[in-house]
């Protein structure tokens, strides 16, 4: 079978290395792995108000993580938290009361930071809210990337230096999401 993940990146700058992050982890999927960034830029910003009408980009991403066997969260650290774009979206698809898109879909967290301790600060706040939205996340191995020269390479690919680490990264998140099947 096939294994739709929706890929949350929490940064939109354009040349974010999150992003580039997570489709350079796309080419280290097996070839039954279809993971496809979603999108956040157009998402208002959530208000209860509207839960019982919500905006079309709203549906759009809570029947997007619906559809997918996984997620992959690749996320910035934002002031020792997640992004905010990144917040408005988990509440967005958390919503209306007990139609919480998020729940029971396996999950993975990883990021890039250019600073030293590479968003593990970010990761555990966000691991926190997985918890409560009922999304089991991969525990081990951590992932906390530095953005060096020469992380990716001239072709966008994972560069040698983390190429293996990742790549047993991805191969766990695989096993991860299959067990959750
Ligand atoms: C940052 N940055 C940052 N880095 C970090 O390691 N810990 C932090 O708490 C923060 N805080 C922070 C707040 C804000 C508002 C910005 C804009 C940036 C730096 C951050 O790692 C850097 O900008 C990355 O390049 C952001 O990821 P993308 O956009 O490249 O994916």
């Amino acid at each position: 079978s096939q294994f739709h993940i929706a890929v949350i990146v929490g940064s939109l700058r354009k040349d974010s290395f999150n992003r580039q992050l997570a489709t350079a982890l796309a080419r280290l999927a097996p070839a039954d792995f279809h993971l496809t960034q979603l999108r956040l830029d157009d998402l208002p910003l959530y208000n209860q108000d509207d839960d019982g009408q919500q905006a079309a980009p709203v549906l759009r991403l809570k029947s997007e993580i619906q559809a997918a066997q996984g997620l992959l969260f690749v996320t910035p650290e934002y002031n020792r938290s997640i992004p905010g774009v990144l917040k408005n979206a988990i509440d967005h698809a958390s919503r209306p009361y007990g139609q919480n898109a998020w729940a029971g879909k396996p999950a993975g967290v990883l990021g890039v930071s250019v600073g030293a301790i590479g968003t593990a600060l970010a990761q555990q706040h966000l691991r926190n809210i997985l918890a409560y939205l009922d999304a089991p996340t991969l525990g081990a191995p951590e992932a906390f990337i530095q953005a060096k020269e020469g992380l990716f390479d001239a072709d966008g690919q994972v560069g040698q230096a983390s190429r293996a680490f990742l790549q047993g990264w991805m191969d766990r998140y695989v096993a991860w999401v299959k067990k959750h099947a």
